[in-house]
């Protein structure tokens, strides 16, 4: 009945702990719902004026039944407090044994992330391997976000000057979809994240994708695309390993061609929404930090070869 809402569909031992508390709660409360109502709808019949009858005489308190709902009520909160507890322990174990596995750097309006053992960095899509739990590390570039993959885990507020950590995994590979949860700007709504959940031999082979320095094109459109990226402002705002652009403001775009979305979620990765990306991007993320530079279409068109390069 619940398939579809994330929060209900679990695909990790945190999301489970949540998900069986909110299951728990859910039903509790609709039993007390459907006890009410039905005890309000008997009595509307049962004791509804006949004609002739005289108004009957008020029943004024009865202690019994007071004691009785009284206690109910704290058997029903002290049991959904201990319930509470342990999901509270379940989805959020003990954090700083070791270093983290990943830092997710919030910015507006997208995601750093990063393996710092590896050494890679990547952005809005979080590649994990299955059954491996994953101590994450959180910072803030700017204002308050909040991280949360439903299915994966818990949510975790990223505040500047704070630092929180929690834990992800996943049981089964796929794509799990979540979001920046705390108001955080105009483009709040275009912070998505996606965590890809692969067998170990995927995930390896991604890491080792992700490590390779990616060659500079020699000739054609996508050698001129890797003149105009350092001689534009693109590479005082991006990375791109390998090259002079080193600046941190942007997304790492070593790898851009091998992730799945723009833009944190904005557009499909695909050439043309490149295109339109690299031309339009205060019309297609308004608001956001990357600058319309009024490209000329061949400018456009030379950078989206050369980006696509960077796979
Ligand atoms: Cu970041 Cu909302």
């Amino acid at each position: 009945m619940l398939d579809g809402y994330p929060v209900f569909t679990p695909h990790s031992e945190y999301a489970r702990s949540i998900a069986s508390l909110s299951f728990g709660v859910l039903w509790t409360a609709l039993g007390i719902f459907l006890l009410v109502a039905g005890l309000v709808t008997y009595a509307t019949y049962k004791f509804k004026a006949k004609p002739g009858e005289k108004t009957p005489k008020p029943v004024y308190g009865n202690t019994k039944l007071e004691i009785a709902y009284t206690l109910s009520f704290v058997v029903i909160l002290g049991t959904i407090s201990v319930f509470s507890i342990r999901a509270m322990e379940a989805s959020d174990p003990p954090t700083g044994e070791h270093p983290d596995d990943l830092l997710i750097i919030a910015h507006q309006w997208w995601w750093e992330v990063r393996y710092p053992s590896a050494g890679i960095i990547t952005a809005n899509e979080i590649h994990i391997p299955i059954h491996h739990p994953e101590q994450l590390g959180f910072e803030s570039a700017d204002v308050i976000h909040d991280f949360w993959v439903p299915e994966l885990g818990r949510k975790m507020d990223i505040i500047p000057g704070i630092e929180n950590k929690s834990w992800i995994a996943a049981d089964n590979p796929g794509t799990y979809f979540g979001a920046c949860a705390e108001y955080c700007g105009q483009e709040h709504a275009w912070m998505r994240i996606r965590v890809v959940a692969q067998t170990p031999e995927a995930f390896s082979a991604w890491e080792q994708a992700q490590l390779r320095v990616p060659a500079t094109p020699e000739n054609g459109e996508a050698m001129e695309g890797a003149k105009y990226f350092q001689e534009l402002s693109c590479a005082s705002c991006h990375t791109i390993r390998g090259t002079d652009a080193q600046a941190r403001i942007g997304p790492d775009l070593t790898h851009v061609a091998s992730r799945e979305t723009l833009a944190a979620g904005r557009l499909d990765n695909t050439p043309a929404n490149l295109a339109k990306w690299l031309l339009e991007p205060d019309l297609v993320k308004p608001g956001c930090r990357m600058p319309n530079l009024h490209l000329p279409r061949q400018q456009q068109d030379s950078l989206v070869a050369y980006l696509e390069t960077l796979q």
